[in-house]
């Protein structure tokens, strides 16, 4: 017997039938919160519906909570992480050709809490388009359009341009978009940009960054933004900086660190 499932199905039963009583629900009622969940099953919705009940975030704090405070917050994964992003060194692109939107030159270093640089570090990068529509949800994008994994310099930086996402609407006409929406509630996602960071040695991190003075920052669907994951957006206008990146006008730029703790030792047994 499995202990510790039962132990959480017995608490599990235990509210559900709290919620029931106090409630009064009816056999009508059930039926449909019966349907509900047999829709989520067949349109493949449960880790949304775990995202929007704040489940993921949750468990995602309560297994990286304990990691040094000074280390970058760790962030749930979301659905929309693809593997096999093109590799480029130190210096990416995340897109080709041209796009509309506001142009982003994110840079910044990956090192540990007491500034050690993490060198051939894996930036692995994913976002929305400018209009918040990710490539593989959206036929007129290329295949991996900004999707990147950048290899740290000997000095652990990376740089990074590409251009600021839109919100992000979580789902129109799914079961939990209908759901969310029966209950009063949105289903936006303020503007971010999605990063697992690896480096030998080094615990991986998954996390997102949020672009600051969005209009969903303080009501995120998910309740997954921290403070310090806020990603300060400066306009710049400076003709040599233009210059340098390649541009003709003014753009936005953003520094941003990940700091990494070391992987933990594995416990001995005596
Ligand atoms: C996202 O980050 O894009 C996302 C996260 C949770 C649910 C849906 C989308
Ligand atoms: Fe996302």
């Amino acid at each position: 017997m499995n202990v510790r499932l039962s132990a959480i199905i017995s608490k599990l039963i235990y509210h559900i039938h709290d919620v029931v009583e106090e409630f009064n629900v009816s056999e009508d009622e059930l039926l449909k919160a019966i349907d509900f969940l047999t829709e989520v099953g067949k349109n493949g919705e449960y880790h949304l519906l775990s995202d929007v009940l704040g489940v993921s975030v949750n468990v995602n704090n309560l297994t990286h909570g304990l990691h040094e405070s000074n280390s970058t917050a760790h962030n749930v994964e979301g659905p929309l992480y693809r593997e096999g992003a093109p590799l480029v060194d130190h210096e990416a692109s995340l897109y080709e050709g041209d796009e509309k939107g506001n142009i982003l030159v994110v840079s910044g270093q990956v090192r540990t809490s007491d500034n050690k640089p993490v060198t051939n570090a894996i930036v692995d990068v994913w976002q929305a388009d400018h209009k918040g529509d990710y490539e593989n949800q959206d036929p007129n994008q290329a295949d991996y359009n900004f999707r990147r994994k950048i290899k740290t310099d000997e000095n652990g930086y990376y740089k990074l341009k590409t251009v600021i996402p839109g919100p992000y609407r979580i789902s129109k006409d799914g079961a939990v978009g209908k759901m969310l929406k029966a209950i009063g509630r949105h289903d936006w996602r303020p503007a971010h940009i999605h990063f697992k960071v690896e480096g030998e040695g080094y615990e991986p991190l998954t996390t997102m960054v949020f672009i600051e003075n969005d209009p969903w920052i303080d009501n995120d669907a998910i309740g997954a933004v921290k403070d310090s994951l806020i990603l300060k957006v400066n306009e710049c206008n400076d003709s040599d900086k233009i210059e340098d990146v390649g541009l003709e006008a003014p753009f936005f730029e953003a520094e941003y660190d990940f700091v990494l703790t070391s992987t933990k030792a594995p416990i001995t047994q005596r």
